[in-house]
């Protein structure tokens, strides 16, 4: 399986002050460790629309870095605006792995349900929004697993017809 490439945001107030220490990059660097995934690059910024942004465009001018994910934001909060910035990003969006992300998390919680996240394509590279909560996190990447692989090589295409077989990936 080919490695992927992953730059994490993480969007947070309190992370960000320090009142609330982040333990979603050490989670998903344990994560990592085990899978085909690499994470290269990592930001910590508050719910701030110019932050973010600036976040965003780092990690999509960075030539390594194949997944963008970030990580809260997306709830019902006042300051949640994780994907009304994301969006202002992505020239295709992918609906088709927010509801495949969306119906695993409701496996697991109702509250899967609050989330608003979005994902999409810049250019050849993907955005996926999730949740602030590291277990959540670490649930996504793992569903993940079973599409990104695919879904990276054909962004970077071309693959042949034979490579669309679901079972060529495993
Ligand atoms: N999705 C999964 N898979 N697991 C979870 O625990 N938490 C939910 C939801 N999505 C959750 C989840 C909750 S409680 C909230 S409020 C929303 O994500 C938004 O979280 P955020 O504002 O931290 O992004």
């Amino acid at each position: 399986m080919q490695l992927i490439n992953m730059a994490l945001i993480i969007i947070s107030d309190r992370a960000t002050t320090g009142e609330r220490k982040d333990s979603t990059v050490p989670a998903v660097l344990e994560w990592c460790s085990a899978k085909p995934f690499d994470l290269v690059e990592d930001f910590i910024v508050p719910d701030e629309a110019d932050e973010i942004s600036a976040a965003l465009k780092a990690a999509l001018n960075s030539e390594n870095v194949d997944v963008i994910f970030t990580s809260g934001g997306t709830g019902f909060a006042e300051r949640d605006i994780t994907p009304e910035v994301t969006k202002k990003f992505i020239t295709k969006f992918t609906p088709g792995m927010d509801e495949y992300l969306r119906i695993k998390g409701l496996a697991v919680t109702p509250h899967a349900a609050l989330s608003r996240g979005i994902s999409g394509i810049s250019g050849n590279k993907l955005i996926i929004n999730l949740p602030g909560n590291p277990k959540a996190v670490v649930e996504n990447l793992e569903w993940l697993t079973a599409i990104l692989p695919h879904a990276v090589k054909v962004l970077k295409g071309p693959v042949e017809d034979k490579e669309h077989n679901y079972k060529t990936e495993q």
